[in-house]
């Protein structure tokens, strides 16, 4: 697969904490995140965006959650729609 996409630094902090994680949700955005980053950083190195996975990033109740650097942006309630949004509107060099 051709990586023609030219991402700026970044940081995506994933919660997987109980709550964001009830019913398997937040693992389940995870196996999708990996593979959305993994396609972005191609062979790349240093990697251009790095995935972590936090326990707890106290807004439980609004899980699934996950925070993007450098920017700081917060997004709450991610589901796959909404992961594909945040990444090419946060992670993908337009
Ligand atoms: S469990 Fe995800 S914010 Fe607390």
């Amino acid at each position: 697969m051709t990586n023609n996409v030219t991402p700026r630094r970044k940081r995506i902090v994933v919660c997987r904490g109980q709550y964001c994680n009830m019913d398997g949700r937040a693992d389940k955005l995870l196996k999708r995140l990996q593979a959305l980053v993994d396609e972005i950083n191609g062979d790349q190195y240093p990697k251009p965006v790095k995935l972590e996975i936090a326990n707890c990033l106290s807004m439980c109740g609004a899980g699934p959650n996950i925070i993007i650097y450098p920017e700081g942006e917060i997004f709450n309630h991610v589901n796959d729609d909404l992961l594909d949004e945040i990444i090419d509107e946060y992670v993908r060099e337009r």
